[in-house]
């Protein structure tokens, strides 16, 4: 038996929700398909066409699956072969999608009937592996599917927040040649300690932004996708990013925020917003800093398939 589970790719943060907030999308998803072989060495076995990497100790979609097997003493091998939609290393959530495409294979191979807040737990495991920190907003959203805030980390609760406003979505994603360890480089910048005001200027970011999409207020959600914190501490990583941001707000975007850990940015849009001239704009800026751009326009996607 061979199962096929597929997951798309998200954009953590929204602004001010660092590591809580995210929002799957449609724009790329990677397909993982899950089988039980009858020999072979090891426990796990990856074959992938991409670049990631086929040491399940490093790969984000085989660590928790060797987690899985531990914790239900599954003997035999498993056999991932990772099919990847979504290019890594900018901030789409690539990896997170994968180690949720896994888990939900593993799952129904098993027939193990994982909940998607045990999908978030296991495949945490592979953001841990690949950026050395259990964030779960990427996989939060790829399981969920949605705009998803984490309201729980041990144990995981995850709600899936009501949108109430017809946007769409524009991912600017810059040319750029990110490598290896991106994530950990840019989590690295965060401070681990902040002055009080700029706790508040986020908190109010966070609520207008929630209170915006719930209502469906686009002047909230403009307002409210924002940071005061995470994104500056990061912006040595994307110098460009806030001109285009200034650039995306005077054409009137729904909303402009880093996508994830960066290099994308993620513009929400609507008819009153002026898109090719958010994309003429953007265009200039990044060829200023030695680069193109790519714009992928999508909507928001639903949780992991698995078939
Ligand atoms: N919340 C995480 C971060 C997402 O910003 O580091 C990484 O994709």
């Amino acid at each position: 038996m061979r199962v096929r589970a597929i997951a798309f790719s998200s954009s953590a943060n929204l602004g001010a929700g660092y590591d809580v907030l995210s929002m799957s999308h449609r724009a790329f998803n990677d397909v993982v398909y899950a089988e039980l072989l009858d020999s072979g060495e090891g426990k796990i076995f990856i074959e992938t066409d991409s670049s990631v990497p086929t040491d399940p100790s490093k790969n984000s979609a085989s660590v928790p699956v060797e987690a899985i097997m531990e914790d239900y003493k599954i003997k035999g091998i498993i056999k991932l072969k990772i099919v990847k939609g979504i290019p890594p290393g900018l901030g789409l959530g690539s990896s997170g999608a994968s180690a949720v495409a896994a888990v939900a294979a593993v799952s129904r191979l098993l027939d193990l009937n994982l909940s998607l807040e045990d999908i978030v737990k296991y495949a945490v495991l592979g953001e841990k592996a690949v950026s050395g920190s259990p964030h779960p907003d990427n996989v939060a959203a790829s399981a969920f599917g949605g705009v998803v805030a984490v309201t729980s980390h041990d144990p995981f609760r995850i709600v899936r927040v009501a949108v109430n406003y017809d946007f769409k979505i524009m991912l600017i994603i810059p040319r750029l040649a990110t490598g290896v360890g991106k994530t950990k480089r840019a989590r690295e910048l965060v401070p681990p300690k902040v002055e009080l005001n700029k706790v508040v200027e986020n908190a109010r970011y966070l609520s207008s932004l929630m209170v915006g999409l719930i209502k469906g207020d686009r002047n909230l959600i403009q307002e409210g996708m924002n940071d005061s914190i995470v994104e500056k501490a990061r912006e040595p990583l994307y110098p460009y990013y806030p001109k285009i941001r200034e650039i995306s707000l005077k054409y009137n975007s729904v909303g402009v925020c880093v996508s994830g850990a960066g290099p994308s940015v993620l513009v929400l849009y609507d008819e009153e917003t002026e898109l090719e001239k958010i994309k003429l704009g953007a265009t200039d800026v990044c060829r200023g800093f030695g680069f193109d751009c790519d714009f992928v326009t999508t909507e928001i996607g639903g949780g992991v398939k698995v078939e």
